[in-house]
Order: structure tokens, then sequence, then C-alpha cells
């Protein structure tokens, strides 16, 4: 059966395709049906605004999405592999070799260093130290805190303790970025500089998918999906689709 494809303004294959995911809680006697039916695809380079009222599913999706949980029934392509039923462990190493994941607390290691932080999803794919602390290097400087390198998250902002999410989200080059409420707990100044952060790794070539309620992030996107009740309600272009088009348009010509 061929499903309808939903518009989309990235490029080749898609990285992820759910087909007919359903998630359920039990709780008692009483079935919880958070996630009734979903289907999408997103594909590389795409820069996608998960949204919707409260309680309609998004963090659960984005979980999914994340490999931190798993579906009821359906199916999860990631990168090729159905990831929807993997044992605990082939998931964990899933997560870690293909997502970036960034949390709206920052979920840094306060014992640790800002390239420490950096250095633990390298860590846990069995890298070398030496390598490792390069590439920990090299992203914390990309995200501006080459002045940061040996400080502690609290000795840190809330936006420098995102920018190194970010950069721990990178570590080992991901085929996804996830990000659930990434802005929620900055201030306007600092989500502001967050969202530039995030424009520049989606115009380097990074897929970028989000749960967001900031309308800022909306303007900056290339996809907006819409959950209503644990269903897809709308899928439709983001404020920057259209600058994308163009933009592709004009290096083609360039380069013809
Ligand atoms: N572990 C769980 N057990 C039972 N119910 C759960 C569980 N996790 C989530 N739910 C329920 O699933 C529904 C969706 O939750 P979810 O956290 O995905 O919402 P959300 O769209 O992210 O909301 P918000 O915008 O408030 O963060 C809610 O009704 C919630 O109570
Ligand atoms: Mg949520």
């Amino acid at each position: 059966m061929s499903l309808p494809r939903a518009p989309h303004h990235g490029i080749g294959e898609p990285i992820i395709s759910l087909r007919d995911i359903r998630k359920s809680y039990q709780m008692g006697d009483i079935t919880s049906h958070v996630l009734q039916g979903l289907s999408l695809d997103i594909y590389p380079g795409e820069y996608v605004c998960i949204m919707g009222p409260s309680g309609c599913g998004k963090s659960t999706l984005l979980n999914l999405l994340g490999c931190l949980d798993q579906p009821t029934t359906g199916d999860y392509i990631l990168g090729g592999q159905n990831v929807a039923h993997l044992d605990d462990d082939t998931l964990s190493a899933e997560r870690c070799r293909k997502l970036g994941f960034i949390f709206q607390s920052y979920n840094l290691i306060q014992q640790l260093s800002v390239v420490e932080n950096i250095e633990v999803p390298m860590y846990y794919r069995g890298m070398k130290d030496s390598d490792m602390r390069v590439i920990a290097v090299r992203l914390a400087t990309q995200v501006g805190l080459s002045h940061r390198l040996y400080h502690r998250p609290t000795e840190l902002s809330g936006g420098q303790q995102q920018r190194v999410a970010i950069a721990r989200a990178l570590a080992n080059d991901p085929l996804v970025i996830l990000a659930d409420e990434a802005t929620g707990n900055l201030d306007s100044k600092s989500g502001q500089e967050i969202l530039e952060a995030f424009d520049e790794l989606n115009r380097q070539g990074k897929t970028l998918v989000f749960v967001t309620h900031d309308e800022r992030m909306v303007q900056r996107c290339t996809r907006v999906i819409r959950l209503r009740d644990g269903y897809l309600d709308k899928d439709e272009p983001g404020a920057a689709a259209e600058r994308r088009k163009t933009e592709r348009a004009e290096r083609e010509l360039q380069t013809a």
C-alpha cells in the first residue's frame, strides 16, 4: 500500500519513517491511548517543529523518535533499520549512534566539565580519550564556549548550558537532532541565541526535529507537524520552506 507523502523540504530518502505508530499506557483497568496511529516521513535537511496542545502526545512521540521509549505497535524505520521492537541494549546503541537529544532542562552531568559532558556520547561509543577530547574542544568552540571548556555546569548561564547540550547532541555526528522545548527554560535573549545556533546547524545540513511552543521557532522551520489527541492533525510547510526552496534553486543554478 502506498501512503500519501507529506510535503517536505528535505532531500533524498527519509531518515525517519513512522508507520501506524500507536502508544498506549495501562493504568489499572484503564488503557490510555496516547498516540493513535501516526505515519510520517522525515527527510535529510528538514527542520521540523512538532506542536499541539498540552497532553496531545508531543513528548511521547519525541521519546519514541529518540529511542528513549518504544511504540506499543507500528514500525519506526530509523536510517534504514526498524527500531520499533529492538531489545534495550540494541536500542541504546542505535540511539547513541544515530541520534542527538537536547532536553529542556539541559540534563548535563554536574560533576563533569563542559568538555567532559560533550565527551559522554563518544565515551559510550568506545572512542579513544585523545580523539574524544579533540572533537569535544572543537564542538565547544563551535557553540561559542572556547573560554569555558573546563567550567562545570553550575558555573554557566542557562543559555551556555543549553549550548553544551547542543554540542553534546552533535558529538557522534547523528542523523537527526531531537529536542523537547529546548528554549523553554531560557530568557528571551538566550533563547534567541539558541535559535540562531539551530538555524546555523540546519544551514550546515543537520536534520532537526523539535517539540516546541515557541512561535519564533515556527517562523524559522521548514515544516510544522501539529498533533491533536494523539493524531496527526496538520502537516504544513514552515515559514522557512519557501526560503529554502529559493536558496536551493539558486545553488543549483550556480553549479549548473
Ligand atoms: N508514562 C506514562 N504513563 C501514563 N500516561 C502517560 C505517561 N506518559 C505520558 N502519559 C500521558 O500521555 C498524554 C500525552 O503526554 P505527553 O507528555 O506526550 O504530552 P505533551 O503533548 O508533551 O504535553 P506538554 O505540552 O504538556 O508537554 C498525557 O495525557 C499524559 O498524561
Ligand atoms: Mg511535553
